[in-house]
């Protein structure tokens, strides 16, 4: 019985449920994962610890700063490090536990071993050859290492590593103000480090709507982080009381930081190698991730690639959808993903998120657009939980007032940012948003009034 419907390598949110959507359509599936624990890098080194780590930390923080302003006093908040770690790796275990039952609840045989394509239609796991009529290749994305920086584990750091450090450490350089940077930074200076964040670009998240990035460098510069961008980062040396990072500031002056322990986030590569793919026939693209086409086939019939490991923003939603459109493609359905409507979420506080185009892209794009911009600080519900920094901004065709992109920096951003999917994925107006009734007191009332100031009519600013 080493034969199946469909055998999928990687048991990440794009493999694992790729798997369960092929089962559910009646095929029989095979997923190979070299980690025993399944949900790849995101559950168990990824979004889930990260955000486990991220709301202890804030909790840590509120204890400290941000309940007297409630007429609540804390005394002697104190860290214990070990507790929150394991409190995280508590809601890991829960969590990959979850998707082992799902797989069995889906009858979908899982094998922990290095999957390698042999050819089209075979795969062998730890040298036992699988056979199947299709080969999903969903193996993820790695941390890229720079070639003055190589990992140690212990002083340069890679985002796995910050997730358990055995101490706060003193300072934490940060190479990269990406998502994380921010994300991971956010948890130690809560924690207690310093914070020093270098990036290349002018701002952080340069991915996201320019008025996020610059206000989240303000909130963040605010919460103690300290930020040098425009940076060129040229070397990066272990010493004995830490790393020594040789960089370029933006006013071209050569300087160098001092720090205990130096965090490179500077992006993620495709996972390709070591698992035959070329030898059998994959193609890879210039950029170094699985060619596709639109049906996610790669250049070997019958073997297809999704997730991180090939073109398009590394996310775990993204990669799930992929993984849905793929199984009903081979169920012979019409299975289909809308790149114009993914969101994004960076999960520090306040949160920065974003679905669609941003400013930018709009004009390129369209020309005139209209733009309207709603602050928290109006915010009953804001004023009333004490979550007043951000704003909600709303980008919408000039002529047919088509709603182009929602972006959302404050509290609970990541919540807020699903109406606009949906009503973006609908190819609603900014005026359909503006006509919805919102709950009131509700943050989301800043979601609304953003989209009623693009039609020059905001109620509440
Ligand atoms: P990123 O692409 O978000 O940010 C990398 C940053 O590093 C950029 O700002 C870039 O300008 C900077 N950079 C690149 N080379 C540099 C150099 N030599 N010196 C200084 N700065 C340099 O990448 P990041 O933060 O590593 O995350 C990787 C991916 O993981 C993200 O793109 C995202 O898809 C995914 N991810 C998503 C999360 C979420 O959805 N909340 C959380 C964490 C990761």
């Amino acid at each position: 019985m080493n034969s199946f419907d469909m055998v999928v390598i990687g048991a990440g949110p794009a493999g694992y449920v790729c798997a369960i959507r092929a089962a559910q359509l009646g095929m029989s599936v095979c997923l190979i994962d070299k980690r025993a624990d399944l949900g790849g890098t995101c559950l168990n080194v990824g979004c889930i610890p990260s955000k486990a780590l991220l709301e202890s930390s804030h909790h840590f923080h509120m204890a400290q700063h941000g309940l007297a302003a409630h007429g609540i006093t804390v005394q002697g908040a104190s860290l214990n490090l070990p507790a929150m770690l394991g409190r995280k790796d508590a809601v890991v275990k829960q969590l990959t536990g979850g998707i082992g039952a799902l797989m069995k609840k889906n009858k979908i045989t899982v094998k922990t071993g290095w999957g390698k394509l042999v050819a089209a239609g075979q795969v062998e796991v730890d040298g036992e050859l699988v056979e199947a009529k299709h080969i999903v290749i969903a193996a993820g994305s790695t941390p890229i290492e720079l070639p003055f920086a190589t990992f140690n584990h212990t002083t340069i750091l890679d985002s796995t590593d910050c997730l358990s450090l055995p101490a706060v450490p003193a300072h934490l350089a940060v190479i990269g103000a990406g998502v994380i940077g921010l994300e991971m930074g956010s948890i130690w200076a809560r924690l207690g480090s310093k914070v020093t964040v270098l990036d290349v670009a002018e701002r952080p998240v340069a991915i996201m709507d320019e008025d996020l990035g610059r206000e989240a460098q303000k909130l963040f510069t605010k919460q103690g982080m300290a930020f040098s961008l425009g940076a060129k980062v040229s070397g990066v040396e272990v010493t004995k009381t830490g790393v020594a990072i040789a960089y370029t500031d933006a006013a071209g002056v050569a300087t160098t930081l001092q720090a205990d322990k130096v965090l490179v986030a500077v992006g993620r590569k495709a996972n390709t190698a070591g698992m035959g793919l070329v030898e059998a026939g994959v193609t890879l693209t210039a950029r170094g991730v699985i060619e596709t086409d639109a049906k996610y086939q790669t250049s070997l019939p019958n073997v297809y690639a999704i997730g991180d490991c090939i073109a398009g923003p590394m996310l775990a939603h993204k990669g799930e959808e992929e993984g849905v459109a793929l199984a009903e493609m081979l169920a012979g359905q019409h299975g289909h993903v809308n790149y114009n409507a993914i969101p994004w979420v960076v999960y520090t506080h306040p949160e920065l998120a974003g679905v669609g185009l941003t400013e930018a892209e709009a004009t390129a794009k369209y020309g005139d657009v209209k733009v309207g911009k709603f602050r928290f600080a109006a915010n009953g519900r804001a004023i009333a939980v004490d979550a007043t920094e951000g704003f909600v901004k709303v980008i919408a065709h000039a002529q047919t007032d088509e709603l182009l992109g929602v972006h959302i920096i404050g509290h609970n951003a990541s919540e807020m940012i699903g109406e606009a999917a949906c009503l973006i994925e609908f190819k609603a107006s900014a005026e359909d948003l503006a006509r919805c009734v919102h709950a009131h007191p509700t943050l989301s009332e800043a979601v609304k009034e953003a989209a009623l100031a693009s039609q020059g009519r905001a109620l509440h600013s």
